[in-house]
């Protein structure tokens, strides 16, 4: 490993900042690689003491030093720091500098990418554009004035309102910018270039107008209506569900094609990834759609869950991130199938957050320690740290939950506040004792629920006994219990659900604090069968012995859809993992008992046609890996492959159906539109894998007459998961069509980079020399090489150890261009716990080789560190 060790950092030592900034005053002359700022601070030093000023910065020019006017002679320079020794109180700082945009390649800080400049501040990357206290707890109110050529960049956009502008004699222009609302540093934004923009208008329920301004690429203004409509729903929906009211009278969204991640919420002023705002039918599929709208809701629910109030410190990160994750959740089932949207959620923990808990980087949804931040926007703090808030929004009911996020308003409007401070506005607006329910911010790790059950025929009692079971995590080894909220029902033989309780209430919710707890039920007249973890009500995993009878059971009666679409999975879930080691006999037997179960869901009318897709596809093969202690990647990949080609052949006759069964509508965005595509596309994949003899001609026939991308996407998906070769010429065809459209050749490069072939390797390489790829777009990095290491089970998995080694070669040249993206892409490297002896081995070689690596970033090296044995 690599020689200089980077500091951890620990939430315990969090210390109030020694200066505050309430107002700052800055000013951008952009030019290339020698790009001007200027930045005023009011300073005041924050208690009584004689500590110098240290202020946070990297890569900057320091080009001079002044205090209340005076140039200043008595301060020290260090890589990431600029110390000033004052005995002065309250003080103006004006220091100037220079950075430069153009080689930025790691889209942190102020960067020049495809002829715009764009900044990214969160989590700590102001510092790389002016020396500042670069923490979420200082708090100013800013002024910009941005400075630069008129003509490549007729917008010059900052946070907040307009205030100013003119003209230069050289060609340039100015504007300036003010935004009266207090925010830290990471929610300061700048764009400048040239545009087309999208202009509407809200009105709020206080009768306010406020002007909605959308910026993206000259030419693609088609493509931004559905992320302008879904801003409006957001802002509605906010008012309706929560009584929150936009406070700005502007709100400006950019797109950039050079982003990490997937949007930010700058006051004012978010900066998105284009693939989370552009579409129009034939280039975005309905995934994109909904993904648009859930993306576009979730930066707007930051205004107030992020912005109004803020965190403190990096490690309450969930503060802001869990809780608007669950508002945007929220949203999108409001807005289409709460089912199927709940169902999407729950992949995402269990294949993902999961994943990332039985891993080294495991950590509770509040880290204790961090070395680099950018490695803490995990699946963890945002997704399990959703469904935290959900516990507390199940545990509190709707309007307990209501009554505390008005007390948490009420009390820290304007503040940086800690997780902490949220679960206290929950308590004491519900006054309910919370202090067991912290656990889950402290605590690591995937509860296991042991759920056991008798009945005794003669006195008609039913005992049902659930036990809480916590293993030790990676950077944890003493667990705690939690306030784990299990709701279930119970099922007899006839498939109704009993009456639990004296009225006819048919669901408890079992508040499990204890190690263990047991319920007992008189009057039973036969052994019921539960049907539990209603709508996942924690994110836990479930252990009953349930037999494949009883898991069909549950999937057709179970009164909760969540359960039923959950006992499929579980049913399709243990044929796979006990295929492995039988006879070929026994495994047919065993195929075709699982696949009888699913006859009468797959032609029945009492669901949805959405919930009839999901039931019908397989637990992906990431879900399934979670499952297991240890894994048998070959053997799970191939047993996995069986069944599904099983499934396809015996339902034959009802792919064929179901693939017919609906007329063609000029495409929409609409969900009946979207749950008979799914269906539609489904089917096709099926028939495909079953070998339906005219399949070639279904296949060409939606290619050619597809108004849409969902369609033309069903089409290559499907041919490539049965392996055609008619794959290779529409890929082809595809390629020649959309060879100028960045977001819609990554669909086409992440469909090669996860084909399963021998030759994979040389493919993606041939790839990486494409026209249009470049290792300095995260979008092209993440579809080619992202899609390849996450979910091209054989080809990164093989056991040759080609596939490790190739995406190890390609880390160690990302580590030099982007780092944060690296550490993202490292993931499934540093997840060999659960794999075969030889494969680990393999695995940590090339974790070795890359930590070897001179000028390892910060963010891989913690990845690394921790991972290796
Ligand atoms: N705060 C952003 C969000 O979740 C994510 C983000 C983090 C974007 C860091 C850029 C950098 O909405
Ligand atoms: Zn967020």
């Amino acid at each position: 490993m690599s020689t200089i060790i980077p500091a951890v950092k620990k939430r315990a030592d969090y210390r109030q900042p020694d200066f505050l900034i309430d107002h700052v005053d800055l000013e951008f002359t952009l030019i290339e690689t020698t790009t001007k700022v200027i930045c005023i601070s009011k300073v005041t030093r924050n208690g009584s003491h004689n500590k110098p000023l240290i202020l946070d910065g990297e890569g900057i020019q320091l080009s001079s030093v002044c205090i209340n006017g005076t140039e200043a002679a008595d301060y020290q320079q260090t890589d990431t720091s600029l110390t000033i020794d004052i005995d002065t109180d309250t003080f103006e700082l004006r220091i100037e500098s220079i950075i430069n945009p153009k080689d930025n390649s790691s889209l942190e800080g102020l960067y020049l990418q495809a002829g715009a400049y764009c900044t990214q501040c969160e989590a700590e990357g102001f510092r790389k554009i002016t020396y500042f206290l670069d923490r979420p707890d200082v708090l100013a109110t800013y002024d910009v004035k941005i400075i630069a050529d008129k003509v490549n960049f007729p917008f010059l956009l900052s946070n907040g309102n307009k205030v100013d502008s003119g003209d230069l004699s050289d060609g340039k222009h100015w504007i300036k910018w003010s935004d009266p609302f207090k925010k830290p540093c990471y929610l300061f934004a700048l764009v400048a270039g040239d545009f087309d923009l999208l202009e509407d208008k809200f009105v709020t329920q206080s009768g306010r107008t406020i002007a909605l301004e959308l910026f993206v690429d000259k030419g693609m203004l088609g493509r931004g209506q559905h992320a302008l409509d879904s801003l409006k729903k957001a802002m509605k929906w906010d008012e309706t569900e929560f009584g929150l009211e936009y406070d700005l009278d502007i709100y400006m969204i950019v797109a950039v094609d050079f982003f990490n991640m997937g949007a930010m919420e700058n006051k004012g002023l978010n900066v998105f990834n284009s693939k989370f705002v552009l579409a129009d039918a034939q280039t975005a599929t309905d995934e994109d759609y909904f993904n648009i709208e859930a993306v576009i809701a979730h930066e707007y629910f930051h205004n107030w869950t992020g912005n109004r109030v803020t965190c403190r410190d990096w490690f309450q990160l969930s503060l802001k991130e869990g809780l608007t994750v669950f508002r945007d959740q929220q949203f999108s089932a409001d807005m289409s199938s709460p089912i199927v949207n709940r169902i999407q959620n729950v992949k995402v923990i269990r294949e993902r957050q999961f994943a990332e808990d039985a891993s080294a980087m495991s950590h509770p949804i509040r880290p204790d320690e961090v070395i680099e931040m950018n490695n803490f926007y995990t699946v963890t703090v945002y997704d399990k740290g959703s469904e935290v808030i959900r516990m507390l929004f199940t545990l509190l009911s709707k309007t307990g939950f209501l009554a505390g996020i008005k007390l948490y308003f009420k009390r820290f409007d304007g503040q940086a506040v800690t997780c902490d401070d949220f679960v206290q506005a929950m308590e004491d607006a519900n006054d309910k004792d919370l202090s067991q329910f912290r656990r889950w911010y402290s605590q690591s790790g995937t509860p296991q629920i042991v759920v056991t059950d008798t009945y005794d025929a003669i006195s008609k009692i039913y005992r049902i006994a659930f036990e809480q079971k916590h293993i030790a995590t990676f950077e944890q080894k003493e667990k705690q219990n939690l306030v784990i909220p299990i709701q279930f029902s119970l099922l007899n033989d006839k498939l109704e659900s009993l009456n639990l309780g004296d009225t006819d209430q048919q669901q408890l919710t079992l508040e499990l604090n204890e190690t263990q707890q047991c319920l007992e039920f008189y009057n039973v007249e036969s052994k019921p069968i539960p049907s539990l973890l209603h709508g996942f009500s924690a994110p836990v995993k479930v252990d009953y012995p349930y037999t494949q009878q009883q898991l069909g059971n549950v999937m057709l009666g179970s009164p909760d859809e969540f359960a039923r679409w959950d006992a499929g999975q579980q049913l399709f879930s243990n044929c796979i993992h006990n295929l492995a080691g039988k006879t070929e006999l026994q495994q047919t037997t065993s195929i075709a008992e699982t696949i009888a179960m699913f006859e009468p869901i797959i032609e029945s009318k009492d669901i949805s046609l959405a919930l009839k897709a999901e039931i019908l596809t397989l637990p992906s093969f990431e879900t399934l890996f979670q499952q297991l202690d240890t894994v048998n990647i070959d053997a799970l990949n191939q047993s996995r492959k069986q069944l599904f080609k099983a499934l396809a052949q015996t339902f034959q006759a009802n792919w064929l159906s179901h693939y017919s069964a609906f007329e063609k509508q000029p495409y929409a965005y609409q969900s009946q539109q979207v749950e008979q595509r799914k269906m539609q596309n489904l089917a096709l994949k099926y028939l495909t894998l079953s070998a339906q003899p005219d399949v070639e001609q279904l296949l060409t026939q939606q290619f050619n007459n597809a108004d849409n991308m969902t369609d033309s996407l069903g089409v290559l998906g499907a041919a490539q998961l049965g392996d055609l070769d008619l794959f290779e010429r529409l890929m082809l065809a595809f390629e020649q069509k959309w060879h100028a459209d960045p977001l819609v050749l990554d669909k086409w490069f992440a469909l090669h980079a996860n084909t399963d072939r021998s030759d994979i390797l040389a493919r993606i390489s041939i790839l990486m020399g494409h026209s249009r790829f470049t290792i300095n777009n995260p979008n092209r990095v993440r579809a080619l090489i992202g899609t390849f290491c996450f979910f091209n089970v054989a080809g990164f998995h093989n056991i040759d150890g080609t596939g490790y080694k190739f995406v190890a070669d390609y880390l160690i040249k990302l580590n030099e261009v982007n780092p944060q993206i690296a550490a993202r892409i490292i993931t499934p490297l540093i997840q060999w716990q659960k794999v075969d002896k030889t494969r680990q081995q393999l695995m940590q070689l090339q974790l070795m080789r890359i930590g070897d690596t001179k000028g390892l970033s910060k963010d891989l090296f913690e990845k690394i560190s921790k991972s290796l044995p």
